[in-house]
């Protein structure tokens, strides 16, 4: 529980129960005597009440003063979000199911022959001999290394489905070997719990048990896992449990876990230990080459240590769509910030305009995945003709020219657990107009987004805090700060502002997924606030390994002042080992100078460079309409200053 008020700061309330729950928040309505509610505002308090069904009372504060504070206070006692893969912060294609190899290949080529970017192709259930985890229906996908490698070699990646309930089926060499070993839950007479789910009758693993993650992690090796190769990843689902005959659709109270606990102790966290187990397998298979990627649909505190998350099955409801984005702030409040809503809605077929809007608001979210159940209509995104298609692109594109500035966002969660995603009040906290608003949020502390959620808007009203100004991301417009604005939104796009002050750092080229974007040069947006001046960061490091954790990075930061822009090195000088990169900086826009400066001046290497009009977005337009350092051409990795003459 996160307080957070103007008078006294943020504070936070964390008890670590993993049993069943129930917190009663006694706020306005709530009957707590005259008395109380006659107190003058800044007395006035709201009390909570804590009930859980089993479990011993162990329980944090975390005093704040800031919201940031209390998430870094937080992620002490429950773990650092794990640092993604470059490739993961991408765009995921889903759907139940990609039919075949053969529908793999099309979906795939027509990305390509639309130009739209994506990183990562998704199989659900379906791809399995009969909801056997770790199994291929081979009718269905006779080759499915060959399919992997023929997608890596574009640069991406697949992922599978492995779910936590075994198929009860004598022949299936997983079932055989868990209930041979007694690796599952058992019911209260002792006997492996028997549920329904996906495949028919089965039992589920016993994860609380570290025995039963040992094993499970050796089922990710490339040797165990028939037909997967190192560019295949994994997705874990149903792990709250999920039991089609339980009571609750879950897991009966009284079942039983290793030790004899009963899983109404820890319902909770079986998802989490599930997730625990599934990231642990990939670890190993990497051998510290290779971050592991797991998407979780169940999660508990501490599941940001594991991998990213989802908001599970929604329907394509403009309505959904609103609450996707308080649903994403929440979790990103309690260290879990790899997350995101099923783009388009899971159930229901979205309207093109809905699905387009979906679009352009998830390519904000930290987690960036199209999906869609087996009972709607094909929705990839060149099905809905010529203007729709382009409106998806340009969302998608958007994000991937976005990524070195989201993959600085993920290191910065991953050393403070402050999220990528965060409602407005935890960048402004003292500006109460801030407090209950939902449908705008900041992705890092230099972008505002405000979703469109409802048909045929021609207008939305935004609110920019503050009291600095702000720009229109995609025409450089400024907006003074501390303003609601009524402003015309047209269908190509949602509004997004740049904070003045920051700097962002972006990579503008085209191509087909993040892989190839490596070796691109980096744009780099200053927008300057009332001092003229503007700060940013930017981190990079090989993308995939865990050589980062023994300083193989770059980090910088960027310092716009007095008409010089200053590049910092932020990483320790006495490097462990050393991560280079060639990369340079080719162009760098300048938001909000009041002159029209027309050179400016590279130390150390004392070459000119020319400054010109320029277009914002190289990739939409190429009318001139911001002021552009033309190919600086300085290198990322190293110092060095330029000023404007
Ligand atoms: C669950 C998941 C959904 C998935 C389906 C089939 O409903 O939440 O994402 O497509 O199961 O595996």
């Amino acid at each position: 529980m996160l307080s957070h008020g103007k008078a006294r700061g943020t504070s936070g309330f964390f008890w670590l129960n993993a049993a069943e729950m129930q917190i009663d928040v006694l706020g306005d309505g709530w009957d707590v005597g005259e008395s109380r509610l006659s107190l003058p505002s800044e007395q006035k308090r709201i009390d909570t009440l804590w009930m859980a069904e089993a479990g011993i009372v162990d329980a944090f504060f975390f005093v704040g003063p800031k919201p940031k504070d209390v998430v870094r206070q937080y992620v002490t006692v429950t773990g650092m979000p794990a640092m993604p893969q470059l490739f993961a912060t991408g765009y995921h294609q889903c759907r139940w199911n990609y039919r075949d190899e053969e529908d793999v290949y099309h979906v795939d080529s027509k990305f390509d022959e639309h130009d739209i970017p994506y990183d990562v192709l998704w199989l659900d259930i379906e791809h399995t001999d009969g909801k056997k985890y770790f199994t291929w229906d081979r009718m269905l996908f006779p080759h499915p290394e060959e399919m992997q490698n023929k997608l890596a070699a574009k640069g991406r990646r697949m992922v599978t489905i492995v779910d936590p309930h075994i198929k009860r089926e004598e022949s299936y060499h997983i079932h055989k070997e868990a209930s041979d070993k007694g690796h599952y839950v058992k019911d209260a007479t002792g006997k492996d719990f028997d549920g329904w789910c996906w495949p028919g009758s089965s039992s589920y693993l016993d994860m609380l048990s570290p025995d039963v993650r040992e094993w499970w992690a050796e089922k990710f090796s490339i040797k165990n896992y028939v037909g997967s190769t190192p560019s295949l990843y994994i997705w874990n689902d149903m792990n709250e449990p999920s039991v089609f005959n339980g009571p609750e659709v879950t897991m009966p109270r009284d079942a039983l876990h290793v030790g004899g606990v009963e899983h109404r102790e820890l319902h909770n966290a079986y998802g989490y230990y599930f997730h625990m187990g599934t990231t642990g397998g990939l670890v190993k298979r990497g051998e510290g080459k290779d971050r592991p990627f797991v998407l979780s649909r169940a999660f508990f505190a501490g599941s940001q240590r594991y991998g990213a998350v989802w908001t599970g099955d929604n329907t394509a409801e403009w309505e959904q769509l609103r609450v996707s984005v308080p649903m994403v702030l929440a979790m990103g409040l309690t260290g879990i910030t790899f997350s995101g809503a099923d783009i388009g809605g899971f159930f229901g077929n979205p309207e093109p305009e809905l699905l387009v809007r979906w679009y352009q608001l998830g390519a904000y979210y930290p987690f960036f995945r199209g999906h869609a159940h087996h009972d709607t209509k094909r929705r990839e995104p060149w099905l809905f003709g010529e203007r729709n298609t382009q409106l998806m692109r340009d969302a998608i594109r958007n994000r991937y020219i976005l990524l070195p500035y989201f993959y600085t966002l993920f290191r910065e969660a991953n050393t403070t657990g402050v999220p990528v995603m965060r409602p407005l009040w935890m960048e402004f906290p003292n500006d109460e107009a801030t407090f209950n608003n939902d449908e705008a949020f900041m992705v890092g502390n230099s972008i505002l987004v405000q979703g469109v959620y409802s048909e045929q808007t021609k207008d939305a009203s935004v609110y920019l805090p503050g009291d600095q100004s702000w720009y229109d991301m995609r025409t450089g417009t400024a907006y003074k700060g501390g303003v609601t604005y009524k402003l015309e939104v047209s269908d190509d796009g949602i509004p997004a502002f740049q904070r003045a002050g920051t700097i962002i750092p972006r990579k503008d080229r085209y191509r087909r997924s993040s892989t190839q974007m490596v070796n691109d040069p980096f744009t780099l947006v200053i927008a300057l606030n009332n001092s003229q001046s503007a700060e940013g960061e930017l981190y990079v490091d090989d993308g995939k390994s865990y050589e980062f954790q023994h300083d193989a990075y770059i980090h910088r930061r960027f310092i716009f002042s007095e008409g010089k822009l200053t590049s910092i090195n932020l990483a320790p000088s006495n490097n462990r080992r050393s991560f280079s990169s060639g990369c340079v900086v080719e162009r760098i826009i300048l938001l909000g100078l009041p002159s029209r400066p027309k050179s400016a001046l590279i130390e150390p290497s004392k070459e000119k460079t020319v400054i010109e009009m320029g277009p914002l977005w190289v990739q939409r337009s190429q009318t001139p309409s911001a002021l552009t350092v033309r190919k600086p051409n300085v290198r990322i990795s190293e110092d060095w200053t330029i000023q404007v003459l």
